[in-house]
């Protein structure tokens, strides 16, 4: 059973049409019309992206590896924003054919003005005696191959400029280590690097890489429900605010960095104060 805190952020009612912008001034309406891929997208810290993103008047085309659960969360999100334009294709980043599937993918969605990264797979906790050559590629299809392949790839389904974004998720295993995440922290230390460099590569695209600390999301839902409270209990005493992340607090540095045609090769960390203590 999810843990009943994550209900924050409440779907919308259905037919509210909470797209009305009131009077907010053109400028600050960056996200108005625009087309924005959430790779990840049916749960968790993509979901409240793509959520936020129709909050802000884009239109949003889902990905996740799972067809049922796209098309509950495009059903979903199409009662809350029925002015926009709302799809969801399914692409399974698992596979050795990686990235013929994100060309296939990217060739059904079109053109894009941003593309969000925050597909994942639960990690699989192996302790480090455990650690084989093959964990080590495993862990890499997801953390760093399929970023890389969907930049590679996604790039030339964005318009071309600084308005145009990728943004891709990192964590703050990537700077504070956890004993036994060795794998988990490299790679996330690695996507910064690969932010940085793609954000050179594909100038000027802009490419940008959010950290945060805990969140509460679907990805802690396979463990135990013993063992995620003494997680999220845990996590409490190593905040500086005594709190985990929620998805929708977290949402907002992803509309940061697509929002703002300044930044790029840059890390949004939002952590709950995690490094300070
Ligand atoms: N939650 C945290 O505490 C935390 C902390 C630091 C960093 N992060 C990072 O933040 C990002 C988002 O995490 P989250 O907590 O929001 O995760 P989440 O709720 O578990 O969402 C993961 C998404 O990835 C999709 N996915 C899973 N397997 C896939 C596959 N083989 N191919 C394509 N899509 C697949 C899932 O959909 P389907 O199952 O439908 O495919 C889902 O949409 C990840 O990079 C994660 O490592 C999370």
């Amino acid at each position: 059973m999810p843990l009943k805190s994550r209900i924050r952020f409440p779907d919308p009612e259905p037919n509210s049409n909470e797209f009305t912008l009131g009077k907010m001034s053109p400028k600050f309406q960056k996200l108005v019309g625009k087309h924005v891929l959430v790779i990840g997208g049916t749960s968790g810290m993509g979901y409240a992206v793509a959520e936020a993103s129709l909050a802000l008047g884009a239109h949003v085309t889902l990905s996740s590896s799972n067809q049922s659960r796209i098309d509950e969360k495009v059903k979903t999100l199409q009662q809350g924003y029925p002015a926009s334009k709302i799809q969801g294709f399914v692409c399974d980043l698992s596979r050795s054919s990686l990235k013929q599937d994100i060309e296939e993918l990217f060739s059904k969605v079109g053109k894009l003005d941003h593309i969000v990264f925050t597909a994942t797979e639960p990690p699989k906790m192996l302790t480090y005696d455990e650690i084989t050559l093959e964990y080590w590629r495993d862990a890499g299809q997801m953390r760093l191959f399929a970023p890389f392949f969907v930049a590679q790839v996604g790039s030339k389904y964005l318009n071309p400029g600084p308005e145009s974004s990728i943004v891709l998720t990192t964590g703050t295993s990537s700077e504070k280590p956890i004993a036994g995440w060795p794998v988990v922290a490299s790679y996330a230390a690695s996507l910064k690097g690969l932010t940085r460099n793609l954000a050179l590569d594909l100038k000027p695209i802009r490419v940008n890489i959010v950290s945060p600390g805990f969140v509460e999301t679907e990805l802690w839902d396979h463990q135990p429900e013993e063992a995620r409270k003494g997680l999220f209990e845990w996590i409490k005493t190593v905040t500086a605010l005594e709190k985990i992340g929620y998805p929708d607090e977290i949402a907002e540095a992803f509309l940061w960095l697509m929002k703002d045609t300044n930044v790029t090769g840059s890390v949004a960390e939002t952590n709950s104060g995690m490094k300070l203590v």
